[in-house]
């Protein structure tokens, strides 16, 4: 009997320790909530490139999750393809709240100093760029301006006016010609690149780390690898297939057996949202899927969510392209905690879903 009283005397007191503990815990967390939550609301981003395939969708996303009270796209509207889409995305992008549109080109010195000056955000997150590899081979001093000035210039900005978190949008042409045999790592990219594209990418990044060295801002560089999705560039693989595949042409495949490790847009936005919470120093992060895919897998793929058969042409491996990407992503998995949701079959699904309604 005397057992059972200190048997139940020991239970009644691990059940108080145990709540003492919990209200202990609860505490912590809502303290940590508040704390985490004033890190997060930032006042003011900049969004350059905002009207952009990947832009747009980030904008979208940083309006609805409350992380910025306002978002300012600066976009030049480049013609590297079709400026009214980028005008159609503006028009339902600043129908949101908190979300305003700056036309401009970030080349030019005078207009930023100006918005930077009244608008002193606490972000910059810069996508501008021209993409496209194979343009980069007949303009390089396109991608220069672009990749190089455009960046260095934003970092100039960016250290006049103190603005305390900068993103980048490099890629996964920073790892050149290499053998997609096992995933690539950060610390892989190395200086033998393979298009213009790439080493304007690249000159960047070394821009980026000298200025987060010599000033100390906060950098974080993000290497994207190939992605798709709602609203993709028309002249990527996905968007160029499915328009084919629609008008009952055959597909145009380059190089068949090249493989990429395709990432949805969605996934991509939550990478770099993730990124933005966490900026401090000096961070580098590949925003994958993880999981490289071959062109011919691709096209079965996309045969499976279309429901259509398919013939193709294959053209041969153009310059300035490589042939396999892995993303090696346990960097962002780690210090980032992300990892990406959306497996390809789902997003193919959904990129041919949006296709029948646009
Ligand atoms: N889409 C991908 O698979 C992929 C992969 C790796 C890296 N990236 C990088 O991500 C970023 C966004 O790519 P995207 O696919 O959305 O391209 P996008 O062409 O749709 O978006 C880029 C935007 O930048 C704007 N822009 C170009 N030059 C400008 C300038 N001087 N001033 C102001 N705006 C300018 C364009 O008008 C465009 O709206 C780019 O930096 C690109 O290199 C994309």
């Amino acid at each position: 009997m005397s057992y059972t009283i200190y048997e139940n005397d020991s239970h009644l007191r691990l059940a108080w320790s145990i709540q003492i503990l919990y209200q202990i815990c609860t505490q912590l967390y809502d303290l940590f909530c508040m704390w985490y939550k004033e890190l997060a609301l930032l006042r003011k981003i900049v969004v350059t490139g905002g009207a952009g395939f990947i832009g747009c969708h980030l904008c979208r996303s940083l309006a609805r999750s409350g992380l910025s009270d306002e978002v300012i796209i600066v976009d030049s509207l480049h013609p590297y393809y079709d400026p009214a889409l980028k005008r159609k995305r503006l028009d339902e992008l600043t129908k949101l709240p908190g979300i305003s549109y700056y036309p401009g080109d970030i080349l030019d010195a005078e207009q930023m100093d100006k918005l930077f000056q009244t608008e002193r955000p606490e972000a910059v997150i810069h996508l501008a760029a021209i993409p496209g590899v194979r343009r980069s081979l007949a303009e390089p001093l396109l991608y220069i301006d672009a990749d190089v000035k455009g960046t260095v210039q934003l970092l100039e900005l960016c250290r006049r006016y103190s603005v305390p978190r900068f993103l980048f949008a490099s890629s996964s042409s920073v790892y050149g010609e290499k053998k997609a045999d096992r995933p690539f790592r950060e610390e892989e990219a190395g200086l033998a690149v393979v298009s213009p594209y790439a080493a304007s990418k690249l000159a960047a990044e070394v821009f980026l780390r000298t200025y987060a060295d010599l000033y100390g801002l906060n950098v974080t560089v993000l290497r994207f690898f190939t992605v798709y999705g709602p609203e993709q560039r028309p002249d990527m693989a996905i968007s160029r297939f499915v328009s084919q595949l629609t008008k009952g042409e055959p597909l145009t495949l380059y190089d068949p057996g090249s493989l990429r490790d395709y990432t949805y847009v969605e996934d991509i936005v939550r990478g770099i949202e993730a990124a933005l919470i966490h900026s401090a120093g000096w961070q580098v992060y590949n925003l994958g899927s993880g999981r490289p895919t071959s062109l011919v897998e691709l096209v079965r793929l996309l045969e499976q969510v279309s429901g259509q058969k398919t013939s193709t042409v294959v053209l041969g491996k153009q310059p300035g392209d490589v042939s396999g990407t892995w993303a090696d992503i346990s960097a962002a998995r780690h210090r980032l905690n992300w990892a990406p949701v959306v497996s390809l079959e789902e997003g193919l699904a959904r990129f041919w879903k949006w296709w029948q309604t646009k």
